[in-house]
């Protein structure tokens, strides 16, 4: 996948892998006909939902969560003649929203709770809290990783109160936090949920797979177009070691009917297909080759632009090294101007481009009514958004392309934008100040 020979009908001269940030649109034409043998089956069969494909999608995450890291090629997938025995279990959902509901309900998580997320994420990874009538509470970054900051994450724990810490691994890199907080959250009988929704395909320092549960108690991913696994619609999976929520989670997704005609939960509908799961089945057996290509073009971006720090630099996120998956490649700009210029100047050049995080989490009004101050009895701290170091970056992450369809002439062309685009802010902004 290091070159553009895939498909038949791509003319690799006119794409331009560089003008997509995620290189969504190549995956179909590229790959078409490995997925068309199991599209035909699935359309064939006439059992669209609940069918076999997602049990077998199932058993393959599992396998590839719990493989070796080292494993660079395809991973033994579970098949009829290779069983597995996976010590982590997986439940297909139909996206990462859902599966972090699911989760919270199966905790049995809801009014009265409160729930620890981390104020720099996208807004799906606290909403699912309010959707179970808790409380989300904003714990700021680390300055450095830009994950979970474990400190502050103690410091708004309420004894009784806090139920879970959601830990992103955001940006396609395991949160260095997760460990951490795992064993603490393990002491102080709360529980530990990491949102993979970027990070799948990513490994910790340790070797274990995002998503694995190794330092979590449970954890999920988004199958998103845009994430790093990503399936041709919405889609999502939820991982677990606790036998218990294992069980409680097939109902949760399927109206609470845990056999025929019994339905002792409150369930919702929220499954994947089996078109989706087709799809993701021989997606996965790629997967291991596309991780390595964004590996190398993510080191290609970062050694091509290191010259350009502090005043542009490649966030520890980011520049992470052969664990991270790359889920999006921000640089950090010098300020929230700077961004914003050289995302227009490199749209301008054809080069994709996008602005992440705009916000801190809590400023978004969707979580006002939950920030405490107004609660009834008083006793509710109020949620101020103290967050210096998610604060301090807002505004000024800047995504660049990355995705296995790129070249390294792209990342050649990227660079070279980038530091056009800078320089043109620099011309700009000497004409406004003199
Ligand atoms: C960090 C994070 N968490 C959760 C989600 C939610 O996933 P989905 O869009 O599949 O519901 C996303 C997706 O954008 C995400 O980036």
């Amino acid at each position: 996948m290091s070159s553009r020979t895939v498909d038949v009908d791509v003319d690799a001269d006119t794409e331009r892998a560089y003008s997509s940030l995620f290189g969504v649109e190549f995956d179909w034409k590229r790959n078409r006909n490995a997925y068309a043998p199991g599209l035909d089956d699935v359309f064939c069969s006439g059992k669209y939902i609940l069918g076999e494909r997602c049990k077998a999608l199932e058993r393959d995450l599992e396998a590839y969560v719990t493989s070796p890291s080292s494993a660079q090629s395809t991973p033994a997938l579970a098949t009829p003649t290779t069983p597995t025995t996976p010590t982590t279990t997986c439940v297909t959902v139909s996206n990462g929203t859902d599966a972090l509901e699911l989760l919270l309900r199966a905790e049995h998580i809801g009014a009265g709770d409160e729930v620890i997320v981390p104020a720099l994420t996208f807004l799906a990874s606290a909403t699912p809290v309010l959707h179970v009538g808790a409380r989300p509470v904003f714990a700021d970054v680390d300055p450095v990783t830009l994950t979970i900051d474990a400190d502050d994450v103690r410091r708004r724990y309420r004894q009784g109160v806090t139920r879970a810490v959601v830990v992103v691994s955001l940006f396609g890199r395991v949160s260095p936090a997760l460990a951490e907080l795992y064993a603490w959250a393990t002491r102080v009988g709360i529980v530990v949920i990491e949102d993979g929704a970027q990070s799948m395909g990513a490994t910790a320092a340790d070797g274990s797979r995002s998503c694995s549960c190794t330092h979590s108690h449970h954890a999920f991913t988004s199958f998103f177009p845009t994430k790093p696994l990503g399936c041709f619609g919405d889609g999502g999976a939820v991982f677990t070691r606790q036998p218990g929520v294992a069980r409680l989670l097939p109902a949760l997704r399927h109206h609470g009917i845990d056999s025929v005609d019994s339905a002792t939960v409150l369930g919702r509908n929220a499954r994947l297909d089996e078109i989706q799961a087709s799809l993701l089945a021989c997606k996965l057996v790629m997967f291991p080759d596309a991780v390595s290509v964004r590996r190398a073009r993510a080191a290609s971006l970062c050694r091509r632009l290191a010259h350009l720090a502090p005043r542009v630099s490649v966030p520890d996120q980011c520049g992470g090294g052969d664990h991270g998956v790359f889920g999006v490649f921000c640089l950090l700009c010098e300020s929230v101007d700077m961004a914003a210029a050289m995302c227009a100047q490199l749209r301008g050049q054809d080069i994709a481009s996008k602005c992440y995080y705009t916000r801190c989490l809590c400023e978004y009004a969707v979580f006002d009514r939950h920030s405490g101050d107004d609660d009834d009895d008083g006793t509710v701290p109020a949620q101020t958004c103290d967050h210096t170091a998610t604060r301090n970056v807002i505004g000024r992450l800047l995504a660049l392309p990355m995705h296995a369809y790129l070249v390294e002439d792209d990342c050649e062309k990227i660079a070279t934008a980038v530091q056009s685009a800078l320089s043109a802010y620099d011309v700009q902004h000497l004409a406004y100040s003199s």
